[in-house]
C-alpha cells in the first residue's frame, strides 16, 4: 500500500526556485510509485505552486488564520488559501507554537475553520526533548483539540520537536511507540482510525525504513523536501 511523503518548504524558495525544482522533479518521479505527495510551499507561491506542480500532487497550506476577514496585518485567512489553490493546510506545526506562540486553543479554531470552507487538516503534534518522558500525557493533550472534529479530514503528523532540523531522528521503536500512542487514542476517544506522518530530519537515506513500519503512513519532511533528488527518492521508495 502506499504512502504520503509531504514537503514541507518552510519560509523557503520564490518562484524561479520552485519552477527549477518542478522542472528537476518531474525527470525524476516514478510514476509508477504507489506513493502519494504533496507541498506545503508559503503562501506567496502558493497559487503559481499549485498551477506548476503535477496534477498528482496535492498542495497544502503551511498555516491559515481562523477568522474570516478584517483587520489582521499580516495573516491569510481559509478562503484565501483556498482561493490560492490549497486543499488542506498544516496546522500547529512546532515552529508555529514555540516560535509564535500558538496554543491549544488557536490550533482548534484553525481546525473548525478549515473543515468549515471545506479543507483538510495536517495537525502536527510532538513533544519537547524535556516532556519525553510524559510523551503520552504530552500527545493527548495536543490530540484533545480533535474533539467534535470530523476526523476523516484529519490527518495527524507526529514530529518530536527536538528531531525537526536537527539531524536527529527518533529511534524506530520510538517511532512506533507514538504512532501507536496517538492512533490509539484516536480511536479511543473519537471512534475513528486515523492516519499518521511522522516527520524530523527525514531525508533520502532514511526515509525507506521509517516508510518501511507499518505503524507509518507517511512522512512530513521539511529541509530534505528543498532538493528535488531527495524529494524524488523518497516519493519513489517501496513501502
Ligand atoms: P525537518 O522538518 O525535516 O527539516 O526536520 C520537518 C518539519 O518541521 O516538518
Amino acid at each position: 500500500m502506499g504512502k504520503l511523503i509531504v514537503a514541507n518548504w518552510k519560509m523557503n524558495k520564490v518562484r524561479v526556485e520552485a519552477e527549477a525544482f518542478f522542472a528537476e522533479l518531474d525527470g525524476l518521479v516514478d510514476n509508477h510509485s504507489k506513493n502519494a505527495y504533496a507541498v506545503c510551499p508559503p503562501a506567496t507561491i502558493l497559487h503559481y505552486v499549485s498551477e506548476v506542480a503535477p496534477k498528482k500532487m496535492k498542495v497544502g497550506a503551511q498555516n491559515v488564520y481562523y477568522k474570516e476577514s478584517g483587520a489582521f496585518t499580516g495573516e491569510i485567512s481559509v478562503k484565501m488559501a483556498k482561493d490560492a489553490g490549497a486543499s488542506f493546510s498544516l496546522v500547529g506545526h512546532s515552529e508555529r507554537r514555540n516560535i509564535f506562540g500558538e496554543t491549544n486553543d488557536d490550533v482548534k479554531e484553525k481546525i473548525t475553520a478549515l473543515q468549515n470552507d471545506g479543507l483538510d487538516v495536517m495537525l502536527c503534534v510532538g513533544e519537547h526533548l524535556e516532556e519525553h518522558d510524559n510523551l503520552k500525557a504530552v500527545l493527548q493533550e495536543q490530540l484533545s483539540v480533535l474533539k467534535d472534529v470530523d476526523i476523516g479530514k484529519v490527518i495527524v503528523a507526529y514530529e518530536p520537536v527536538w528531531a525537526i532540523g536537527t539531524g536527529k531522528v527518533a529511534e524506530l521503536q520510538d517511532i512506533v511507540c507514538a504512532h501507536k500512542i496517538i492512533k490509539d487514542y484516536v480511536k479511543n476517544m473519537f471512534g475513528r482510525d486515523v492516519k499518521v506522518l511522522y516527520g524530523g530530519s527525514v531525508k533520502a537515506s532514511n526515509a525507506g525504513e521509517i516508510l518501511s513500519l507499518d505503524e507509518v503512513d507517511g512522512v512530513l519532511v521539511g529541509g530534505a523536501s528543498l532538493d528535488p533528488k531527495q524529494f524524488a527518492q523518497m516519493i519513489n521508495t517501496e513501502c
